[in-house]
């Protein structure tokens, strides 16, 4: 089930590693110690058991996907060295590497002249996205719709930045009209356009946001760290599809590897259009950067230290599977999205579910139908238990009820926001399991509700 066969293409990519230091006058091993290595270990695999199968398709909650088979033996192989992709003096090869790959990643998205680097996630990308953005623009607001990642608040509390949000329109998506409102005041620096949130995976507008840019002039950053990869995507409707296609035209943009690009967690991407915001990260360093004068990784990012294996992955992963449209990787995404449209055609079609707006990309949140909202939300948990204990795991969301407008039918609207099921199909597997996801949420809600219902 864990893909034991790929240890055995690991073993040899060991010896090439190894191969490479054959030069060194050899070491003492530790054999000694490997029977209480061993023990150890196993004593971890016993504690990992203690997880949701989240490579499984079962699993079809939170955002977790697997990480690729080359994406975890690249990490792992590239764990002999632990290269720190800081400096050069640290992580000379995977530094190489990680410029590869995000070159690799900003060509998806249409930009060769950039800057950009790895690092921890979402959370660090965007920070670094709204550092540069306030000082761009010193003294004036970000603004970020009611369904952007509640970090854009925090990040903007850690640097100090005012920070709005704007309403969202019925589809979870940034209400143009409301931004409008807002940008008129002229103290707006940065617009964060959200293209794949994080409870539904709506895409903002961003056609119309980058109209806006034209009249009031603020900066527009995309988070497509959840998103980002849909630009390559060819099953995406008109408005979402029109926002990707104009995605370069944003100032910077966030892309995760860590969500949708089959990578181990601690690989999230930064990138600016304009290469010159590199000179915000100037500073001096004693302790590096004498080695070459190259550039080192450290100079254009806010982290120090770093995996130089998560770009090792990254790196592996892009070569076996390119970023194009129509290839390999696209069509996952592809098949994510064609199983969440799957799913969602079901929700829609049995009365005992109520829908919510169809998915723009892989996200399907739906309710329960009941005599009202309040217990709908109840009966929502009580399926969410009932659906773990056949293994099928979904996640709960709480979300606004504009969004089943008219899908909420006779059920008393006595709470402005509903807890509902959200199912986050982004396997390529998912495709294949839907009839068997619905069959156990249709028994999950039998169970709860009994026969009578
Ligand atoms: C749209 C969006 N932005 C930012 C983040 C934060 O990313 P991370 O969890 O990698 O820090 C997430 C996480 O789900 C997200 O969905």
């Amino acid at each position: 089930m864990l893909e034991q066969r790929t240890l055995g293409v690991f073993l040899e990519a060991v010896k090439k590693l190894d191969a490479g230091f054959a030069g060194l006058p050899a070491l003492q091993g530790d054999a000694a110690g490997i029977e209480r290595v061993a023990e150890v270990l196993n004593a971890t695999a016993e504690r990992l058991q203690d997880n949701y199968p989240y490579f499984h398709p079962l699993y079809a909650g939170q955002m977790l996907k697997p990480p690729h088979a080359v994406a975890r033996l690249a990490y792992a192989l590239a764990m002999w060295i632990n290269p720190n992709n800081h400096a050069l003096d640290g992580g000379r090869a995977t530094s190489a590497m990680e410029k590869e790959a995000v070159a690799g990643i900003s060509a998806m998205f249409g930009w060769k002249n950039f800057l950009g680097h790895l690092c921890g996630g979402g959370t660090m990308a965007n920070l670094e996205a709204l550092w540069v953005a306030g000082q761009l623009h010193p003294g004036k607001k970000i603004l970020a719709s009611e369904q952007a990642h509640y970090t854009h608040r925090r990040i903007s509390g850690v640097l100090q930045l005012a920070f709005e949000t704007v309403e969202c329109d019925a589809r979870g998506r940034m209400d143009v009209d409301a931004l409008k409102e807002s940008a008129a005041r002229g103290d707006v620096g940065t617009v964060v356009a959200t293209l794949g949130t994080t409870a539904t995976g709506s895409v903002d507008p961003l056609p119309e946001i980058l109209s806006l840019r034209e009249k009031y002039g603020f900066r527009i950053h995309a988070d497509a760290a959840y998103g980002g990869y849909f630009v390559l995507a060819e099953n995406l409707q008109q408005d979402a599809s029109q926002a990707f296609s104009r995605i370069e035209e944003a100032d910077s943009i966030v892309i995760d590897p860590h969500k949708h690009g089959l990578q181990p967690y601690g690989c999230g991407c930064v990138l600016f259009r304009d290469p010159g915001v590199g000179r915000l990260y100037k500073h001096d360093s004693p302790y590096t950067y004498f080695s070459s004068a190259e550039l080192h990784l450290g100079e254009i990012s806010l982290e120090c230290s770093r995996p130089g294996a998560a770009a090792a992955a990254l790196w592996a992963t892009q070569k076996l599977l390119p970023l194009s449209k129509g290839g390999e990787f696209a069509k996952g995404l592809e098949r994510a999205r064609k199983a969440a449209l799957m799913l969602f055609e079901k929700v829609r079609a049995d009365s005992r579910f109520a829908a919510a707006f169809a998915p723009e990309l892989d996200i399907v949140v739906f309710a329960p139908r009941a005599g009202s909202v309040t217990a709908s939300s109840v009966l929502t948990r009580k399926i969410f238990e009932a659906a773990a204990g056949h293994n099928l795991h979904l996640a709960v969301a709480e979300l606004p009820i504009q969004f089943w407008e008219g899908n909420l039918e006779a059920m008393k609207r006595d709470r402005d926001t509903i807890a509902c099921l959200r199912s986050v199909m982004m396997k390529p597997e998912h495709f294949d399991w839907v009839e068997r996801i619905w069959d156990l949420l249709s028994a999950s809600r039998q169970e709860v509700l009994g026969r009578s219902h």
